[in-house]
């Protein structure tokens, strides 16, 4: 049996972030959708090409495939897997396929709460690196060197989709989605809200005491 945690918020609320320290401390396994999409338009797969248009516009990939990529993923996993789900579901009906997987059923989901000025904030002056994927931010937390990977000195750049026209448009699409996926965990009693406008230590030591660890 696979034990999957939910992380659901806006784009830029931080669940990549925080997903990637628990990771890293606490041997969950990290599925963010938007990474496997990215690592497929980079190697050119079939997948990748569909997607990339989807993703620079701002707009969701389809759910066919969505569905599909998280449960090939998900059933190929060990046994007893511990899995943060980063990204997905983002519609209900991914909620709902998810919720028909018997061998990994969902236990808490937190949905990161932040106002959208500092979504925009975060967004647009986030750049990545294009070597390693690390992230940075222009001012809450910028590299060493203007645009050099501190990690391995890969040259960091601007996501095609955090351009503050596609911003918008992400965060219209998460705005038209989200409540009815909180009307669905909620009434499951999975839903956990969490302040996540921050520091990414205090919120990551909230997500600790949420998650009994
Ligand atoms: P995806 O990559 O999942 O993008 P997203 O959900 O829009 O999430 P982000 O990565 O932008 O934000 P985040 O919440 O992880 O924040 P982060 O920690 O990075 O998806 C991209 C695209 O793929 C979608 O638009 C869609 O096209 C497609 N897609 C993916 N999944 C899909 C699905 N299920 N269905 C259909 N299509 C799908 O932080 C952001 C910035 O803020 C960083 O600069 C960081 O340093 C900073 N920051 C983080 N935490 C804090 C904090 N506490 N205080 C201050 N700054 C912080």
């Amino acid at each position: 049996m696979t034990a999957v945690t939910v992380l659901l918020g806006a784009p830029g609320s931080g669940k990549g972030t925080q997903a990637k320290r628990l990771a890293q401390h606490h041997s969950f396994v990290h599925l963010s959708t938007g990474d496997m999409l990215r690592t497929a338009i980079k190697a050119g797969t079939t997948l990748g090409n569909e997607a990339k248009v989807f993703m620079d516009r701002g707009e969701l990939v389809s759910d066919a495939t969505m569905i599909g990529l998280i449960s090939e993923t998900v059933c190929s996993l060990p046994q007893k897997s511990k899995v943060l789900l980063d990204g997905f579901p983002r519609t209900l009906p991914q909620a709902e396929a998810l919720s028909k997987t018997a061998s990994s059923p969902v236990g808490k989901v937190i949905f990161f709460q932040v106002p959208e000025k500092e979504l925009i904030r975060r967004l647009t002056g986030r750049r990545v690196c294009s070597k390693c994927g690390a992230s940075f931010h222009l001012i809450s937390l910028p590299p060493k060197k203007d645009g050099i990977c501190d990690s391995c000195g890969g040259a960091l750049l601007q996501r095609p989709d955090d351009s503050e026209g596609v911003v918008q448009k992400r965060l219209a699409i998460f705005v038209a989605q989200n409540s009815q996926l909180l009307d669905f965990y909620r009434k499951q009693a999975k839903l956990v809200e969490i302040d996540a406008n921050q520091p990414v230590e205090e919120l990551q030591a909230s997500l600790l005491k949420i998650l009994s660890l």
